[in-house]
């Protein structure tokens, strides 16, 4: 089935130094040209016989139809960039503060960014990311490089075919000329739209709904600042005789006999348990030590989560 060619965005002709020429151009040859070899490509791999196609003429089709098509969808966004009077909006600016620090570094960055891709060819985005709901400004040095899961919201084109013939060799001012254009209306409404986009799904416990956890993070966070924490390291014994690290200033104790060494623990501070992975184990420990009237959570991810965060491990005594 072929894509579609969509409308440009802009009203070219309003641009503010950037030539009806060039944009017409652009979007002819450029995005158009993306568009064609897309559609070219999608009907050759449309008519491939899969188990007869050798491996290298399917990964070079699959490569070119991955550049083609990024290259439409990010021609589509930077015409959708352009038509405004560059004054960014009040909430634009709050929201790249909150993100960036101030709006004032967000376009430090993101125009440094555009400099430093001139004479070179690519592209600088502004990346929404639904799994920790945080704009990045994003470098491609070609079309197939994005974030993945990441919802673009903003693009500057620095591909030589986006200024050479209004500015020459002059990257700096298109660059500079691009913020001049910026339509930050629509800009906001796309954040809108991007930070409405669900994080992926979260291992979920339904059995343990209920029972509080913490992030490893914040273990390892609170650890450090010396306060008190009571952390215990509940991996089932056979675990312990397989991996023979523990969290630095964590305690071992065996899950299966927990009344011989619930008596040691303090009531007056909280309790953090965890098994291997986050999983059962440490679960169900934490669900005992509750009814027992201890302020106890699991640590989400357990062990490997603390390595995985590169938390102290030391050789296990136990
Ligand atoms: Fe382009």
């Amino acid at each position: 089935m072929p894509y579609r060619l969509k409308q440009i965005h802009c009203r070219p002709w309003k641009l503010s130094g950037l030539s009806l020429k060039l944009i017409e151009s652009h979007y002819e040859n450029n995005y158009g040209g993306a568009m064609r070899r897309l559609n070219a490509i999608t009907e050759q791999l449309e008519s491939l016989d899969f188990a007869s196609t050798p491996g290298y003429v399917l990964n070079g089709l699959k490569r070119e139809e991955l550049v083609a098509l990024n290259s439409t969808l990010l021609h589509e966004l930077y015409f959708a960039s352009l038509g405004g009077e560059g004054v960014p909006i009040e909430g634009m600016r709050e929201t790249l503060s909150h993100h960036f620090g101030s709006y004032e570094k967000w376009k430090a960055e993101f125009a440094a960014m555009g400099y430093a891709l001139g004479g070179g060819s690519g592209w600088v985005t502004l990346v929404y990311i639904p799994r920790d709901g945080r704009l990045v400004n994003q470098y491609a040095s070609e079309h197939s490089q994005a974030v993945s899961g990441g919802v673009p919201i903003l693009a500057l084109d620095m591909y030589e075919h986006a200024y050479h013939i209004d500015f020459g060799a002059n990257s700096r001012a298109y660059v500079d000329t691009f913020f001049r254009n910026i339509d930050w209306q629509a800009l906001a409404e796309r954040y809108e739209e991007a930070s409405k986009v669900s994080p992926p799904r979260p291992v979920v416990q339904a059995e343990y709904g209920d029972l509080p956890k913490i992030a490893v993070e914040e273990v390892k966070a609170r650890l450090a600042s010396g306060a008190p924490l009571q952390v215990i390291d509940v991996r089932p014994r056979h675990f312990m005789s397989r991996q023979q690290d523990i969290a630095e200033g964590v305690t071992w104790r065996d899950p299966e006999r927990i009344r011989e060494w619930i008596g040691e623990l303090s009531t007056a501070e909280p309790v953090v348990v965890y098994c291997a992975y986050g999983f059962h184990v440490g679960c169900n420990t934490a669900v005992k030590l509750r009814e027992a009237g201890f302020d106890a959570k699991y640590m989400d991810s357990g062990h490997s989560g603390w390595k995985a965060i590169g938390g102290p491990v030391k050789l296990a005594t136990a």
